[in-house]
């Protein structure tokens, strides 16, 4: 019986940090590689626009990111790279998630703090 009830609070514990972890990793990381470079820490990416304005970015295929980046050759390498396409909706489902309306503090979420 107290066996059992170690394994469940185990089971808990473990699919929260799971949950903690996987929280937009993805999308960090591959920030990270592609926007950091230019546009700092990933929690300052993500507070650069509001909820909406990320999603308008990247409505028609990318058609508003794509023409802020145009000026911009480096920008627009990055933007080609089959990286960028392979991970761009974690990168989007990150950068949604800690918009500067998401609630995010940008910077410092707990279990990740920019550097
Ligand atoms: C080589 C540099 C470079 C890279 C890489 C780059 N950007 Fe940019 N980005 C720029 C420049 C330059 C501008 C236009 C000037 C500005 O608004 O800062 C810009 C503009 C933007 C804007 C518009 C800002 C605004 O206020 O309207 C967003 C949003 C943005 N970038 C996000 C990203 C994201 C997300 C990535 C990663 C996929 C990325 N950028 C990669 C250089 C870069």
């Amino acid at each position: 019986m107290y066996l059992k009830l170690v394994f469940v609070i185990l089971i808990l514990l473990s699919s929260l940090t799971q949950a903690r972890t996987n929280y937009s990793e993805k999308g960090i990381i591959t920030y990270k590689k592609l926007c950091k470079q230019c546009h700092g820490n990933p929690y300052k990416g993500g507070a650069m626009l509001k909820k909406k304005e990320w999603k308008k970015m990247f409505k028609d295929e990318d058609k508003k990111f794509i023409k802020v980046h145009m000026n911009n050759k480096k920008a627009m390498h990055t933007l080609n790279k089959s990286y960028y396409k392979n991970r761009r909706r974690y990168l989007v489902k990150f950068l949604v998630s800690s918009a500067s309306d998401s609630g995010v503090v940008p910077s410092c979420d707990g279990n990740f703090c920019g550097d």
